[in-house]
């Protein structure tokens, strides 16, 4: 986590500055049940904690720039009995003193406070998420105003997306942004490493999960940035295969998607490795092909790019392969253009990456797909995926899975890969899978 408190004012300074004049809302995560009385771990809503750095649940942020008070917290008072149950809260204190507003409220108070904060602002920043409830009180709350405003001349003309303007500041990564992604890529790529030495004929997918989880929370992560995908033979066939629960055997090749969160950041790194000592001819033959791809794809990331071109240069090398070992017939345009290679490959190249591992910011500007620049971070990640009954290839291809994923900063001059430290050539995996 980002203690730094003079950064999140910065944020919320960049974030009013951009602002219409008008007030935003942001609300926390909800608490999700996961059964009966026990709850899911709390995960605070991500655009909330990049303006503030307050984690627990029940609380709402207003932002009023060029008022008394901007930055206006509700939370949950303090109250003895219920922290010795459930920890501590910051408190009304607390979120003046610790987190720095203006102004704090217990969060009973927001009905009653809210609408005069609303009241006569020109412009409602609210984006619906996922506190369904709240929703609404914010879609009766507008529907007040509109009436009010009849009368007073003052009031909401509208409700704004304040994604427009926070997820694109989002998208560029500061020094310490960097810093918190580089924290959680290291570890991910040390969990990586260590499944790649472990992995033995025999093994259940879990025990290689549970290496990879341990090293998460061991080295400080709060866990895994989204369920660790850990699939071996025709599993990882399954894009978002998570039951992980098959007993490898000899000649497999297991994939794993698997990225630690730190510090509110994600990393997601994927690989794909022997369960034994060796790929086979055909697996090596694919796994090159994906990372002839994946290379190609890397080398294009620089500033004033497309954001598309990695894909692009991904696709090109995945067609060219799979018809050079005649998976596809025809030529690399008609492939393309048919798109019969999604047989085989199936999803796109990059996403952004950030607090959420899916990250915000938009990736069309206009009609076209917008250029990259530096603090940009993405990931390359091309796969070929054989299905088990794909009758149209050998039998000897199918049930091949295989997919490379790095995460990519965009700098100055280029891309910087921020998880190359996990083996990835075929000669560094067979030299660490025989050595272990
Ligand atoms: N692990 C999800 C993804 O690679 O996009
Ligand atoms: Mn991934
Ligand atoms: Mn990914």
């Amino acid at each position: 986590m980002i203690h730094d408190r003079a950064i999140y004012a910065e944020r919320r300074r960049a974030f009013m500055s951009k602002m219409e004049r008008g007030v935003a809302v942001f609300r926390a995560a909800p608490v999700a049940v996961r059964s009966h009385d026990v709850d899911y771990p709390y995960r605070q809503d991500n655009d909330l904690l990049y303006l503030t750095g307050f984690a627990e649940p029940e609380a709402t942020c207003v932002l009023a720039p060029g008022t008394e008070f901007p930055f206006t917290l509700f939370v949950r008072p303090r109250d003895k009995e219920k922290e010795i149950w459930n920890g501590i809260r910051a408190g009304v204190d607390g979120a003046r003193q610790a987190y720095r507003a203006d102004a704090a409220y217990p969060i009973e108070e927001l009905a009653e406070r809210l609408p005069k904060m609303v009241e006569h602002a020109p412009v409602l920043y609210f984006a619906p998420g996922r506190d369904v409830a709240f929703n609404q009180r914010m879609m009766d709350l507008f529907a007040w105003a509109r009436d009010n405003r009849a009368r007073s001349g003052a009031g909401p003309r509208g409700v704004l997306d304040p994604g427009t303007l926070l997820h694109e500041m989002r998208l560029f990564k500061s020094a310490e942004e960097v810093g918190a992604l580089e924290r959680a890529i290291a570890i991910a790529a040390e969990a990586h490493t260590a499944a790649m030495r472990e992995t033995r004929p025999g093994l259940f997918e879990y025990e290689i999960e549970a290496l990879v989880d341990y090293t998460f929370r061991r080295r400080g992560g709060s866990g895994p940035a989204y369920p660790s995908i850990v699939a071996s033979g025709h599993n990882a066939t399954i894009l978002h295969y998570v039951e992980n629960d098959r007993r490898m055997d000899d000649g497999d090749l297991l994939l794993i998607d698997a990225g630690a969160e730190w510090g509110g950041y994600c990393a997601d790194i994927t690989r794909t490795f022997p369960v034994g000592r060796k790929f086979s001819d055909r697996q090596r033959a694919l796994y090159e092909v994906v990372l002839a791809s994946q290379e190609a794809a890397i080398a294009t990331v620089k500033p004033d790019v497309a954001f598309d071109a990695p894909h692009k240069a991904a696709l090109d090398v995945l067609v060219d392969g799979l018809i050079e070992h005649g998976l596809l017939t025809g030529t690399r345009d008609a492939a393309i253009e048919s798109a019969s290679y999604r047989t085989f490959f199936m999803h796109r190249t990059s996403h952004w990456l950030g607090m959420d591992v899916h990250d915000v910011g938009v990736y069309h500007v206009g009609d076209g797909p917008r250029a990259l620049a530096p603090g940009m971070v993405l990931t390359i990640e091309p796969g070929l995926y054989v299905p088990p009954d794909c009758e149209t290839v050998d039998a000897g291809w199918r049930g091949i899975g295989i997919r490379i994923e790095d995460d990519v900063l965009v700098t100055e001059d280029g891309g910087r890969v921020l998880s190359a430290a996990v083996p990835k050539t075929v000669a560094a995996i067979e030299a660490l899978r025989t050595e272990a």
